[in-house]
């Protein structure tokens, strides 16, 4: 079965309680649990990964390329500085997805900047829970191997 890795980035742990009336009140747990149905439903494997610590994910990106045909990520913050979460991208050419759940253009100019964006299939941002669900169905087609170009 093919499995996809979806990775958290710092301080999405903190959901729900952290800033609602910019990320809502979903916590991880419910964004993971509706990832899970969907991945069933569509027979792929999930591996969900949250940490704080850009080398806990950069070594997480490093180690996929054998297990995993395609990546789901929220770089979070580090989505604006990470230069080595995008060489580990580049590094094991994992299909990937980039989410948010805002809309980091119609927030502060330091969030236009997206380091990952460039190395990424294609990035969702702005729809709350539903940019990790578009992302996911963007991913499943990309670890099945195909792509829309139309
Ligand atoms: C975020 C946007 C980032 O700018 C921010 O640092 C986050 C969350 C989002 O999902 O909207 O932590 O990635």
């Amino acid at each position: 079965m093919k499995k996809i890795l979806v990775i958290h980035g710092p301080n999405l742990n903190l959901l729900g309680k952290r800033e609602p009336e910019v990320y809502g009140k979903i916590t991880i747990d419910q964004i993971n649990k509706k990832l899970k149905e969907i991945a069933m439903k569509n027979k792929v494997d999930l591996e969900v990964f949250q940490s704080n610590h850009e080398g806990e994910i950069v070594d997480k990106i490093g180690n996929a390329k054998k297990a995993c045909t395609a990546l789901l990520i929220n770089p979070a913050a580090y989505t604006h500085t990470s230069v080595a979460i995008r060489d580990a991208i580049l590094a094991t050419d994992i299909p990937t997805v980039e989410v948010h759940l805002s809309n980091i253009y119609s927030r502060e100019d330091f969030r236009h900047n997206s380091l990952i964006a460039p190395v990424a299939k294609g990035q969702i941002s702005g729809f709350g829970l539903d940019s990790y669900i578009y992302g996911l169905e963007a991913a499943i087609k990309l670890a099945k191997g195909y792509e829309n170009k139309t």
